[in-house]
């Protein structure tokens, strides 16, 4: 994408360092950040400097990268893949690159090794952009469809969408968030309603994204999306995925599954984009799917530049209040209308 006129994707190499957008600081500050070691990379992710399941794939290669430049030895890289395995349990993208990038250095001699991982996470990303283009391409008809259906005076669609599941969850362009892309660009009039997503606001994110863009948005407060859903006020619900079960069960950001239900309750479509490496055949269903964990401070902390530029972190619950924050939810397939990946579109019930 271009920001601010300049091509950026989240992740890339600079010299023998990974730099990446650290997405800790969006939307106020747009910061790049260099990773040069293997603790740098495992550490980004589990603070979500990277976050989004295609991006945490793609960044552990770069960090397996990392790891085999130092070394290359057997014990080194089981020891890399294990550290990075452990950072983030929902999104199996990660697992799926880690395996893969096993596999090809297995075969591997050791000198040859950290050319070989380098590339791997080169080709990975760029594999992950032309993914990413064809899901948008596959879903874009799912918007024009919308649009014909609501047969608004505009003939805009308005989507909703939760948490980030655009170009800064992928390396470039994004899942659900794609064919929004291609419609815009293809001179469809689009409205995306942005889910702020608590704890994280990642519906920040994407309003940044939509700005820059130049695509029509709203941000709005989570619990807004039963009443607007309800209301008539949304054409199609588009979201990205963590994890795809076998029956079709999703786990995607926590508040998924509201969405999902307010959605079949106002019989608005509600679709899932994500490329193939987020299917687990091995999980049967959702029940299968681990969901992620994360610090209680979550919840009951906000944190944000103050007007003079320094950050800080304000409690929104008195200190101590107990708190749980699961950091994903499950769908059940029989809400989902279509599942869509880089090889087309499909409804589960077809399945
Ligand atoms: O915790 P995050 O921000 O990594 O969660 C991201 C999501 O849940 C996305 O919707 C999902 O990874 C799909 S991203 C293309």
């Amino acid at each position: 994408v271009l920001v601010d006129g300049r091509p950026l994707r989240t992740i890339r190499w600079s010299g023998e360092a990974v730099e990446v957008i650290d997405q800790t600081r969006l939307p106020h500050e747009l910061v790049l950040v260099r990773w040069r070691t293997l603790d740098d990379a495992a550490a980004g992710i589990e603070r979500m400097q990277v976050r989004g399941a295609p991006l945490i794939g793609v960044a552990a290669a770069h960090g397996m990268a990392l790891a085999v430049a130092e070394d290359p030895s057997d014990a080194a890289v089981a020891a890399a893949t294990a550290r990075l395995a452990a950072t983030r349990p929902t999104a199996v993208n990660l697992t799926w690159a880690l395996e893969r990038v096993q596999a090809e250095l297995a075969d591997a001699p050791i000198e040859q090794r950290a050319g070989l991982a380098r590339s791997l996470a080169d080709t990975m990303a760029d594999e992950d952009v032309a993914t990413c283009r064809a899901i948008g391409e596959a879903g874009l008809p799912l918007l024009v469809d919308a649009a014909e259906r609501a047969g608004r005076p505009d003939g805009a669609v308005h989507v909703m969408t939760h948490c980030n599941a655009g170009w800064l969850a992928t390396v470039d362009r994004g899942t659900a968030l794609a064919p929004v892309y291609a419609a815009h660009e293809a001179g469809l009039e689009v409205h995306v309603w942005v889910s702020e997503t608590r704890p994280r606001n990642q519906g920040a994110l994407t309003a940044w994204e939509m700005e820059q863009a130049g695509i029509a948005h709203s941000f709005v407060a989570d619990n807004a999306c039963g009443h607007l859903l309800a209301q008539g006020w949304v054409d199609l619900v588009l979201v990205g995925a963590d994890r795809i079960a076998a029956n079709g069960d999703v786990a995607n950001k926590v508040g998924t599954y509201l969405k999902a239900l307010a959605a079949r309750a106002a019989g608005v479509p509600f679709v899932v984009l994500a490329p193939t490496s987020t299917v687990d055949l091995s999980c049967r269903s959702g029940a299968d799917i681990p969901i992620e964990r994360r610090a209680a401070e979550e919840v009951t902390e906000v944190r944000g530049p103050l007007p003079e530029g320094a950050w800080a972190t304000v409690p929104v619950a008195r200190a101590g209040t107990p708190a749980h924050n699961p950091a994903f939810d499950v769908t059940p397939a029989a809400l989902v209308s279509h599942i869509v990946t880089e090889r087309g579109a499909v409804s589960p019930d077809a399945l």
